[in-house]
């Protein structure tokens, strides 16, 4: 996957190195919610706990890696500097057909259309090469930002539930994208996407 280059007209995305992880935590913004399921450690304090957060979930990613249930870690570039992440996973990928994604960028650069292009750019390698059905993603009723990006593109609303949040229960509003409403959405012919062949057997798809 080191070989994959997702182009779209501001940004490339290539796969996270361990090399890149410092550079990552570093830019890691202060109001990306963590799963309640993180793991903290008493002794770090709040922002490196954080950042720890960071290298283990890129670590599990890579750790648990199998053709039927994968998780792809995107490193974003904008001129060559890193400014964000952009997660693509799939699990029992070969039946379902089905990629979730999560994503950040640093907050000196949003809210100027970079949160569509790195969405974008997956979504052509999930529906492109791996031949994708549907994608889905959540994110909490409030976030604005996450559900205008997933709305710009096409997804349509799915449902909420309600999950903890801190110590109350919150909503969590899920979204579904149709491999049909992708298409006619105008981005696949925005993203390159070179590199995979090579690496296809490790999707269960060589
Ligand atoms: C989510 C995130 C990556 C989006 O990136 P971004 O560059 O801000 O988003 P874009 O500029 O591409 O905007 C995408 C759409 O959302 C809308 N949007 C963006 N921020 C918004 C806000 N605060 N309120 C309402 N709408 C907003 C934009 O208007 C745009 O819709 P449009 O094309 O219909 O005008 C970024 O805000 C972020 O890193 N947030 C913190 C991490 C996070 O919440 N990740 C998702 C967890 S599920």
């Amino acid at each position: 996957m080191f070989d994959i280059r997702l182009t779209t007209p501001d940004l490339e995305l290539r796969h996270l190195r361990e090399a890149d992880l410092g550079s990552l935590a570093a830019i890691f913004p202060e109001d990306v919610e963590l799963d309640p399921s993180s793991t903290t450690y008493d002794g770090l304090d709040p922002t490196r706990n954080r950042r720890v957060g960071v290298y283990q979930t890129y670590w599990r990613g890579r750790a648990g890696w199998r053709p039927e249930s994968w998780a792809l870690s995107f490193g974003v570039f904008l001129d060559g500097q890193l400014v964000g992440y952009q997660g693509l996973e799939g699990d029992d990928f070969s039946t379902l057909r089905t990629v979730d994604s999560s994503s950040f960028l640093a907050g000196a650069v949003r809210g100027r259309g970079l949160g569509k292009q790195m969405r974008a750019a997956v979504l052509t390698l999930a529906f492109g090469p791996l031949g994708a059905r549907f994608a889905i993603t959540s994110a909490w009723s409030d976030n604005h930002a996450s559900l205008g990006v997933s709305r710009a593109i096409g997804y349509v609303d799915n449902g909420v539930t309600a999950d903890r949040r801190d110590d109350v229960a919150g909503e969590m509003a899920h979204l579904r994208l149709t491999r049909e409403r992708w298409t006619a959405s105008g981005w696949p012919e925005q993203v390159t996407v070179t590199g995979v062949e090579e690496c296809m057997a490790f999707f269960g798809l060589g």
